[in-house]
């Protein structure tokens, strides 16, 4: 097993969209737009980029840069690069992390799946329907959402199943060029409904009052989760990266794409929902929280014209976003099953899906016979999703951060960055990298983290 040569992506571009179909998910499609209505639109935008390029890039760099000179799943190359030490325990959690953030986003990714079988039989074209009920009758029942959980956990396990180039890599690069065609052609169905340009003003026009210190971690946070970063999964698929290739520009490229996308597919949705708003004389509600997707949305699409068609393409969107996410999720622990447990990737696969179908069928029933069930005051659902998403991303971002800033020595960093000198890439653009690594990002993210236990 130890002999065996390590799988690599096959070409750049497949190595790119893997990335960004990791970083692209429902992150941008579910969570994005509600949390852009929560927290005051076009203002929100701005610091959500200015976040961007002044933490989560360099976060990223650096996750890249570990997994590409470690080699390794997340344990094993935090022990490549520091032999023996405790920081590979780092790299543990990480996996953890990633189990814990796969056992809940099944679940999710099972509504699109249930969604999107709804759309074919046209269920979205009643406008006298309540989404809401039906939503909340659907998500509460015993056996469908779980049914739907595995169905989408299965899908996920039947790509890894077949390795890197012929499972992840190929599918990226057709389920993310077939994405980014449905978004558009939903983008043009959603602004050419009358009264759109609102929506497109509210996303654009910035309203700084609405801003407060928890518009500034909400933006945050949102960009961790939406980069898939601090959990290991940008470090494993680095992993399968060449030598050759720019860390710099892979990881600018990736951020850009996954923030373009964040903002097109607010487009397909905040303007279409101001656009029925007004139409029926009500205020637009964008700010509907984790519903807007499953219960504003269906709404809007049975209200406008072509709004069938427009739903099946915008829940297949949905779907394939969330499966592109849980393979690179998947991915993490089955490279560590495979190279720590060193069992075969069938295997391994078998195992993760196991793990995890087991914790997100608790995830699921949180919703319904469990709802009355709580680890400290949550959900289950909700407890997996808060200490992930509040505390094991930016825990796991701090620790990246630190490792490359301060364990790795900056001669390695640099060296590292540029391809030992082969990237003519300038020396000033290097050191801003990595001063943002070693002092700024540390100090944010603990900012972030401080105020998650705080609240
Ligand atoms: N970035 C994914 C999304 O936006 O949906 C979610 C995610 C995937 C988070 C992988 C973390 C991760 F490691």
């Amino acid at each position: 097993m130890e002999n065996k040569p390590r799988e690599t992506f096959g070409s750049r571009m497949g190595m790119l969209l893997a990335m960004s179909g990791s970083a692209i998910g429902l992150g941008n499609i579910w969570r994005f737009p509600y949390t852009l209505g929560q927290n005051g639109g076009a203002a929100f935008l701005l610091i959500y980029v200015l976040m961007l390029v002044l933490i989560c890039l360099p976060v990223m760099v650096s996750e890249y840069l570990i997994g590409r000179r470690g080699g390794s799943n997340p344990f094993r190359s935090f022990d490549n690069l520091s032999p023996g030490s405790k920081w590979r325990w780092i790299g543990f959690v990480a996996v953890l992390a990633s189990a814990c953030i796969l056992s809940f986003y099944c679940v999710v990714g099972g509504w699109s799946v249930k969604y999107l079988f709804d759309s074919f039989s046209f269920a979205f074209s009643d406008a006298q329907s309540d989404y809401a009920a039906n939503f909340s009758s659907f998500i509460g029942s015993p056996f469908k959402p779980l049914l739907y959980t595995l169905i989408f956990l299965c899908l996920t396990g039947l790509i890894i199943v077949f390795g890197v180039r012929k499972g992840i890599e190929r599918m990226a690069k057709i389920m993310i060029t077939v994405l980014f065609v449905i978004i558009v052609l939903v983008v043009v169905r959603s602004l050419t409904l009358p009264g759109a340009v609102e929506g497109v003003r509210y996303m654009f026009v910035p309203d700084f009052s609405k801003v407060t210190a928890d518009t500034v971690i909400a933006a945050m946070g949102q960009a961790f989760f939406s980069l898939s970063i601090g959990c290991g999964c940008i470090l494993t698929y680095a992993s399968y990266v060449s030598k050759e290739e720019n860390i710099l520009a892979s990881s600018a490229w990736i951020s850009f794409f996954d923030t373009v996308f964040a903002i097109i597919a607010g487009l397909a949705i905040i303007p279409a929902v101001y656009a029925i708003a007004y139409m029926n004389g009500v205020d637009p509600n964008v700010g509907a929280g984790p519903g807007l997707v499953f219960i504003t949305l269906p709404g809007v699409f049975s209200q406008m014209p072509l709004g069938g068609v427009a739903a099946i393409l915008f829940f297949l969107a949905l779907m394939l976003a969330a499966i592109t996410s849980s393979i690179s999720l998947m991915e993490v622990v089955v490279a560590f099953i495979i190279e720590e447990l060193h069992r075969s990737r069938v295997i391994a696969v078998v195992m993760t899906f196991l793990i995890c179908g087991v914790v997100g069928v608790f995830c699921s029933l949180s919703f319904g016979p469990l709802e009355g069930f709580k680890l400290f005051g949550l959900s289950v659902f909700d407890f997996f999703d808060y200490i992930t998403s509040n505390i094991m991303l930016p825990v796991g971002g701090l620790l990246l951060a630190v490792f490359a800033g301060w364990r790795l020595k900056r001669a390695n960093y640099l060296d590292e960055l540029t391809n030992s000198g082969k990237l003519k890439i300038p020396r000033w653009l290097c050191l801003t990298i990595y001063y943002l690594v070693k002092f700024v990002a540390p100090i944010a993210i603990s900012v972030i983290f401080l105020n998650c236990i705080l609240s």
